[in-house]
């Protein structure tokens, strides 16, 4: 698409390591192209090519690194806002977004819970996008739309299938995150290398409610979280207590045949078979799976009987900062785009082959 048709989009938090999946991945997108970007007070005015820390490999975008950065709290042009800043920078900085019209898809916890913020992973609740529709600042065009934990993405998806074929009543999950999960500045080398950190602030109380949200159901959640020293791609393992009695065979065969609503078919970031079953006895394992599908799919394998009170296990890896993170919170951009479309700054229109209900996976 030609790029004064491409929906111009806002970075936040730029300089971020998910903002800066957030410009890789925006760079040759079909239907946003990347226009504006904000990071902290001491990077105003800096051009993004000298101020970032790039940690991705290559360089910056050529685009990207010629644009300006803008202050927290600049006035911003897109109509198309993507948060990836601290939770506590969030909590402002996106409601004032939202009131002032623009569409606002958050990376950040400040507002996953708020009943009126939908929190989505298009191929498991993608009608919640509808939620918008009640949100205070609806009236001005704007919206607000979270992606859940990093942590979350992967769990929603691997046990949506199986919450729908058998229920879950309870489940338990050991999670082993990586590094990249803290943020540019969040864990260092001396404190994680050879070793494993048996906690993460904040991480365990969120898992929980938030997998409860995106399924909309009432699973009783027990959570222990550990930081490794693994770069990107967090690892779960997850032991489940049914509804109805299923073999792990079962299992298996409800995860191998899942495909995505209609909703989520056309949307440009998200792959056709967004969940990948492993048979070998050690897989998935984060090194090997955490890039699926341009890290966009997530991996689940030993897939298990587990002994009583749970009936089955599983390991799930995720790329967290994909499809954890960046690639979720783009994806969630082209649903809403697809549904509500776009009000400010020229034209509204949709996403290249987004319309709901075409296409075919
Ligand atoms: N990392 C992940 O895998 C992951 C996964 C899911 C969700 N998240 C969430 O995504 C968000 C970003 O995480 P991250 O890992 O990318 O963190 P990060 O590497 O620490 O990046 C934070 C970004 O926010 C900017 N920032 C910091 N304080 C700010 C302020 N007061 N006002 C405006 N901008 C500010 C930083 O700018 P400067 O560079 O100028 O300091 C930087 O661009 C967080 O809410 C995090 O919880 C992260």
């Amino acid at each position: 698409m030609p790029d004064g048709r491409r929906i111009a989009v806002a970075v936040l938090g730029a300089t971020g390591i998910v903002g800066q999946r957030l410009v890789r991945l925006l760079d040759g997108h079909p239907g946003f192209r990347l226009a504006e970007m904000v990071a902290s007070e001491r990077r105003v005015g800096w051009r993004y090519g000298d101020s970032v820390q790039w940690m991705l490999g290559g360089s910056p975008p050529s685009r990207a690194a010629a644009l300006e950065l803008l202050a927290p709290g600049a006035r911003l042009e897109s109509p198309v806002v993507l948060s990836s800043v601290p939770s506590t920078a969030a909590r402002e900085a996106e409601l004032a977004l939202a009131g002032q019209g623009h569409a606002v898809c958050t990376n950040a916890s400040a507002h996953r819970m708020r009943p009126d913020t939908p929190l989505v992973v298009p191929e498991v609740n993608p009608e919640a996008i509808g939620t918008v529709s009640a949100q205070p600042w609806r009236e001005h065009g704007g919206a607000l739309v979270a992606n859940p934990n990093c942590v979350v993405v992967g769990l929603a998806m691997a046990c949506a299938p199986i919450e729908r074929a058998f229920g879950i009543e309870a489940a338990t999950v050991v999670t082993l995150q990586a590094i990249s999960g803290a943020g540019l500045g969040g864990v260092g080398a001396m404190a994680v290398a050879g070793n494993v950190i048996p906690g993460i602030e904040g991480e365990e109380e969120k898992i929980g409610p938030e997998l409860n949200k995106v399924l909309g159901a009432r699973i009783e959640v027990a959570v222990a979280v550990n930081r490794v020293p693994v770069v990107d791609g967090h690892t779960a393992h997850v032991f489940l207590k049914l509804g109805h009695a299923a073999s792990a065979r079962d299992v298996t065969a409800v995860l191998k045949e899942f495909r995505p609503p209609s909703a989520a078919w056309t949307l440009p970031s998200l792959p056709v078979r967004p969940l990948v079953v492993r048979t070998e006895p050690d897989r998935p394992q984060p090194r090997l799976d955490a890039d699926a599908a341009n890290g966009m799919a997530v991996s689940v394998g030993r897939i298990r009987p587990a002994p009583p009170p749970h009936d089955v296990a599983f390991v799930v890896v995720a790329h967290n900062g994909v499809r954890g993170a960046a690639g979720a919170c783009i994806a969630n951009a082209e649903l809403h785009v697809a549904r509500h479309g776009v009000n400010r700054a020229g034209p509204v229109h949709g996403l290249p082959g987004v319309a709901p209900g075409t296409g075919a996976p």
